[in-house]
């Protein structure tokens, strides 16, 4: 009992950078109340992999800190690595005008990654730096507590629902992260790839909009 009391300290600690504080008291603990700002900058540091040697920038997130939405992708490409920003290169571009096109205001949804940097040469993740990364990401989300996820691409599908299945039979389907409703869809380097995929992200992003909008 100990051992597992001290391993979740442990984590917590590690996830909340060590930072136990004064201030707002919470069922008699006393707890920091971090901004999701804050929890980015306090875990930009991060050496846990080794993608921590190679990169320019930490690219936590962007977009509402309580958005009822979160879209996900894979990991930094060239571009985001230099700005520190999300989905800021060509794919960016189109998944700003897909999300235009469904009446999604790109500063009314948050948008990040599974990893927080970029894998050299745009590489597929690493199972190690996905499970060093991954709890970033699980503490983002408790943060901003969404409503509803959507998954870019089958890289961050196929890590966060722990399946092999291909894209083409997930897109389509809602599924549960963490009691989440999940949704995926193609990335947007890979409509760039393939344009015939764009009309099955709009028939995706309209089932996506309903139930954005009655939740
Ligand atoms: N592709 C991703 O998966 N994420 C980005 O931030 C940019 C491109």
């Amino acid at each position: 009992m100990r051992e597992e009391i001290a391993k979740y300290l442990k984590t917590r600690t590690e996830l909340e950078g060590g930072l136990y504080l004064e201030g707002e008291i919470e069922n008699g603990f006393k707890r920091v109340l971090m901004t999701l700002e804050e929890y980015g900058r306090q875990i930009s540091g991060c050496m846990k992999c080794d993608l921590g040697k190679t990169r320019k920038n930490f690219v936590f997130g962007k977009g509402d800190p309580k958005s009822k939405i979160v879209f996900i992708g894979e990991a930094p490409g060239a571009d985001e690595d230099a700005q520190g920003i999300p989905f800021v290169g060509r794919a960016g571009k189109l998944l700003d005008e897909i999300l235009r096109d469904h009446n999604f205001k790109t500063e009314e949804v948050y948008i990040c990654n599974i990893l927080k940097c970029r894998p050299p040469g745009n590489r597929d993740p690493l199972p190690d730096e996905i499970a060093s990364c991954e709890p970033y990401l699980i503490r983002q989300l408790e943060m901003i507590k969404p409503k509803m996820i959507v998954a870019l691409g089958r890289i961050a599908a196929q890590t966060l629902l722990r399946n092999n299945t291909p894209i083409g039979k997930m897109r389509g389907n809602t599924y549960l992260y963490n009691e989440i409703p999940f949704f995926v869809i193609y990335h947007p380097a890979a409509i760039l790839r393939n344009p015939n995929w764009r009309k099955d992200v709009d028939q995706d992003m309209m089932k996506i909009r309903r139930f954005f909008d009655v939740n």
